[in-house]
């Protein structure tokens, strides 16, 4: 059985459901009434819109937050440019594009004082922000809570917590993120990540459309992820009059300015451009109760959509907990190639189609058309068992998919943590034909 994790007793309060206009205030009466842009909004507060698409967009793609604060964002001094660290951003041509399968195993420890943004890893990606198409695929490994606030121009960030739990101040409220649940930080939102121990993860940086949920077809109504389990948080703001750096990931590269207060500053706010945060454990997998196995687009928890009807620029798919009841059929993944590129890691417990060497933590790129599939090991036990119903209990997969191929960085591709044999899971798949 799966439960939803169990939040601490000071975690935030939210709202429910995916996509909806939300209303909230941290003061009662902060909020106007009847009028987004008073002639003096109460409490002496700033209006201030957000618009994350165009404003003639039609309304079911319309995204937009009405922000009261308590001063302007706008009030802030030049940004300059700093070092990127190891962030890195599409177009990706540091090194050729590679069709080998790769794999690393978990990202070393952060280096002592390293915070969530300086711990950010990127592993590669395709497209550009600049033509507003495309993602980046990173890690984090950090100890240190953040004290600058973060905002990315480029993309939204799907944040996938794999140790240690996050918690996540935005200029819209608060989000407590234990590894399990994941969360959506939207494109032009400011924040800090703060936490109590030592963390480690991925990000997936969507440069295209907003992250949604799927069409459900003949599913029905019904299935894979509801939208009442998305979580968006209640108005939530810090009163600091001190320095605070403010740092911008705009085209690439990272910018700062020194405001003289926390831009976390928002008491009301109403609108659907808003972060949230949702418990992989809600997830309804559905499967097969006859033989063989559906694709794996049918644990797609959220999708962005290309022009193109179906065809995804990215889809986070997730592999969890679920019984298996195929007769006749070859449970595990069977082998493929694919012309989608599949960024795959591993939250906790064991994947069923590698029975070692795919660890937490660590992660598998089969880039478009790459020939990939059980190992050695998973298929000869596969062939062989016997065919009772079976509980995956114990994994916690997921998978950035992607429609073109993933050109990886410098870094990840000389990283220590990089295997250099995975082709050898591989090797022992003999000749089985008999004529
Ligand atoms: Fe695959």
């Amino acid at each position: 059985m799966t439960t939803s994790s169990p939040e601490t007793p000071d975690s935030p309060d939210y709202l429910r459901g995916f996509g909806n206009h939300h209303v909230t205030e941290a003061i009662p009466g902060a909020l106007p009434q009847g009028r987004n842009s008073p002639q003096r909004p109460p409490l002496g507060l700033y209006a201030e819109q957000l618009s994350a698409t165009a404003f003639t967009q039609p309304r079911a793609a319309n995204r937009r937050t009405w922000a009261y604060r308590i001063r302007p964002s706008a009030a802030h001094p030049a940004f300059i440019r700093i070092p990127n660290g190891r962030l890195r951003t599409g177009p990706f041509n540091e090194i050729e594009p590679d069709p080998n399968r790769i794999r690393w195993d978990a990202m070393p420890p952060a280096t002592p004082g390293t915070d969530f943004v300086a711990g950010l890893f990127t592993v590669g990606g395709h497209g550009s922000p600049l033509t507003g198409m495309g993602m980046a695929i990173h890690t984090y490994a950090a100890d240190t809570s953040m004290t600058d606030v973060f905002v990315n121009a480029d993309g939204e960030l799907l944040i996938v917590p794999e140790q240690g739990r996050l918690r996540v101040l935005t200029e819209l409220g608060r989000l407590d993120v234990p590894p399990g649940q994941i969360c959506l930080i939207p494109r032009g939102l400011r924040f800090r990540v703060e936490h109590d121990e030592a963390v480690r993860g991925y990000v997936c940086e969507n440069y295209g459309a907003a992250l949604a949920l799927p069409e459900r077809g003949p599913i029905g109504a019904n299935g894979l992820a509801a939208e009442r389990d998305f979580r968006v948080p209640v108005a939530w703001f810090e009163d600091r009059e001190e320095p605070v750096r403010v740092v911008q990931k705009f085209g690439g590269n990272l910018w700062a300015a020194d405001y003289d207060h926390s831009p976390l500053d928002v008491v009301a706010w109403h609108g659907n451009h808003a972060p949230y945060v949702y418990d992989l454990a809600d997830f309804q997998v559905l499967g097969s109760i006859s033989f063989d196995h559906p694709d794996p687009s049918l644990f797609t928890v959220l999708t962005s959509q290309t022009p193109v009807p179906g065809l995804a620029n990215v889809d986070f798919v997730v592999f969890a907990p679920r019984w298996l009841v195929g007769e006749d059929t070859f449970r595990p993944p069977w082998f493929h190639r694919n012309v989608m590129a599949e960024y795959m890691g591993l939250i906790r417990g064991v994947y069923d189609a590698k029975a070692e060497g795919f660890v937490p933590g660590g992660a598998s790129l089969h880039n478009t058309w790459a020939s990939h599939g059980p190992d050695a090991a998973t298929h000869r036990g596969a062939s062989a068992a016997e065919l009772v119903p079976q509980k995956l209990d114990d994994t916690l997969a997921f998978m950035f998919e992607t429609n073109l191929p993933i050109t990886l960085t410098a870094q990840a591709w000389t990283a220590d943590h990089r295997q250099p044999d995975y082709d050898a899971v591989w090797s022992g798949l003999g000749r089985e034909f008999r004529a």
